[in-house]
């Protein structure tokens, strides 16, 4: 059998790859490659890590960002790597298995959980509890990956990076604070497009755009004045004075 190179979580970093593979002197005659899942990910070339592997007849298994891929998540970084992606890639992907075991070895992504072997965590649709699993962390890796756009473009600003560093400066900024005091605060009622956390049922108007040039005309406008937007999320105010009167004044407003 040919010496194997495993190699962990490319993430799409594809020319890191291929300075990795140079480095370690790989030979497709005299190794075989195997990937330890997540080829696809941040890095700017997914597709290019997909199809590498793909050429190089590697063994792969797949990881939680596959998952995610293959479960259609949405987040800025998944629609992306899926953007890169054909059918055919994607119909590849969805043939790797979760894990491989030989005699010596077992090529499996984020381990097994204690008490278990593959085969058991593996029973009933181990991606669909692995992906729940990950759900929670996949939202917080989003997050953390808009913080880290966020601290990049404040960074460009005029003012570019203080003493203190860019954490201070992102504790500072509204667009990032914005939505974090929302869930906290507001989110128990209120819904808001951007928010990371919605009521089960909303008891408030939802404030996307609340203020707006857009959102002023909207509360003149009889059609909307009893919507989601204003009192038609409201136990008190739906059908109460100020939606009278908008509505009464529609001929003057119109
Ligand atoms: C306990 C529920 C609750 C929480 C929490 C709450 N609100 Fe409200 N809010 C309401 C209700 C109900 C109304 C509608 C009553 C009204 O229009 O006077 C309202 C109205 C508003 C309005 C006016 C909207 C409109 O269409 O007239 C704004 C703006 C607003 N809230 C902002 C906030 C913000 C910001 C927070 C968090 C800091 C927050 N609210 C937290 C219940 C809540």
């Amino acid at each position: 059998m040919k010496p194997h190179l495993f190699i962990g979580d490319v993430q799409g970093c594809h020319d890191e790859l291929l300075d990795l593979l140079a480095a370690s002197g790989y030979d497709r005659a005299h190794h075989q490659l195997a990937f330890v899942g997540d080829l696809v990910n941040r890095g700017p070339k997914s597709r290019a890590v997909v199809e590498l592997a793909r050429r190089e007849s590697a063994l792969v298994v797949r990881g939680n960002h596959e998952d995610a891929l293959l479960r259609g998540h949405s987040s800025v970084t998944m629609d992306r790597v899926h953007a890169e992606m054909d059918r055919d890639l994607i119909d590849w992907i969805r043939s790797w298995p979760i894990f491989i075991r030989t005699p010596d070895w077992i090529l499996v992504h984020g381990g097994i959980p204690p008490g278990e072997t593959p085969e058991s965590a593996d029973k009933d649709d181990p991606s669909a509890k692995r992906f729940e699993a990950s759900e929670s962390y996949l939202k917080a890796v989003e997050s953390a990956e808009r913080e880290a756009e966020r601290a990049v473009e404040l960074a460009h600003a005029p003012a570019g990076i203080p003493a203190t560093g860019m954490l201070s400066v992102l504790r500072r900024d509204s667009k990032t604070q914005g939505p974090r005091l929302f869930k906290r605060y507001c989110a128990s009622c209120h819904t808001h497009a951007d928010s990371p956390a919605a009521p089960a049922e909303p008891s408030a108007p939802d404030l996307t755009g609340f203020g707006s040039r857009a959102w002023i005309a909207g509360l003149l406008d009889p059609a909307k004045i009893d919507g989601p937007q204003y009192f038609g999320g409201t136990q008190k105010h739906k059908g109460g004075e100020m939606s009278e009167f908008v509505k009464e004044q529609k001929p003057v407003l119109a």
